[in-house]
C-alpha cells in the first residue's frame, strides 16, 4: 500500500462519464489539488447491478485507489454512494470519503408548486437512502421518484440525441403534468445531458 500525504491526489470515480462534471467542479474549487479519475466503464451501468454486485465492485475500485496512494476518495456516483459508501468508509478509515446523493432537500425547499421530480437509476430510485430523503424532506412536497433504465447506457455509448430525448420525454411529461417545478438529477450521468433536460422542461 502507498502511504498518502497532503500532496497526494484525490481519487474520483464513477461508472463512466458521469463523474466528469464533478471532477470539473473539484478542479475549479481546488485548483491546486491533484486528482486521479477512474471511469469504471467495463462494469457500467452500476444502476442495473444488484446492490451486492455494486458493493463488491466498489471495494475493488477502492483497493485500486489505495494502491495509487490517494488521500481522499470522491464517489461521483449516486448509485455507488447510496449502496456502498458506508462499506467504503468501513474499509478505508484512513481516507476521507465523500459521496453524492440526489438533491431532494434543496429541491423540496425551493419548490413553489409542492411537487418535485427525481430522475435516478433503478438502484438509486429503490434505495433505502432515497426513501429516507423522501421521508425527511417530503412533508411539504410530493416527491415523484422515477427510475430511468437505459439512460446511463445511452449516454455512455453516445446514443443519438433523438433516442435520449424520447427516453427523457416519457419520464418527464408525467412529472410536468403532475405539476413538478423542480427536477432532481439523481444520477451524475444526467448532468451530461442537463441542457437537453432543461430544453424539455422549459
Ligand atoms: N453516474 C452514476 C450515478 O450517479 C451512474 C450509475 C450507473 O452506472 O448506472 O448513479
Amino acid at each position: 500500500m502507498t502511504t498518502s500525504t497532503n500532496a497526494s491526489p484525490i481519487g474520483v470515480f464513477d461508472s463512466g462519464v458521469g463523474g466528469l462534471p464533478i471532477l470539473k467542479a473539484i478542479h475549479t474549487l481546488l485548483p491546486h489539488e491533484h486528482t486521479v479519475y477512474l471511469a469504471d466503464t467495463g462494469y457500467a451501468p452500476y444502476g442495473d447491478k444488484t446492490a451486492d454486485q455494486v458493493v463488491r465492485r466498489v471495494v475493488v475500485v477502492g483497493d485500486w485507489f489505495v494502491a495509487q496512494g490517494v488521500k481522499a476518495l470522491v464517489v461521483a456516483c449516486n448509485t455507488a454512494t447510496v449502496l456502498a459508501i458506508e462499506v467504503l468508509r468501513a474499509h478505508y478509515p484512513q481516507l476521507i470519503i465523500v459521496g453524492v446523493e440526489p438533491a431532494i432537500k434543496p429541491a423540496a425547499l425551493a419548490s413553489s408548486s409542492g411537487v418535485i421530480g427525481v430522475l435516478a437509476t433503478a438502484r438509486t430510485a429503490a434505495s433505502a437512502s432515497v426513501a429516507k430523503l423522501v421521508d425527511a424532506h417530503g412533508q411539504r412536497v410530493q416527491v415523484l421518484v422515477q427510475a430511468c433504465p437505459g439512460l446511463v447506457d445511452a449516454i455512455e455509448r453516445g446514443a443519438p440525441q433523438a433516442h435520449i430525448t424520447a427516453l427523457l420525454q416519457a419520464w418527464l411529461k408525467p412529472m410536468l403534468a403532475q405539476g413538478a417545478d423542480h427536477i432532481v438529477l439523481g444520477c451524475t450521468h444526467y448532468i451530461v445531458v442537463r441542457n437537453l433536460i432543461q430544453q424539455l422542461v422549459g
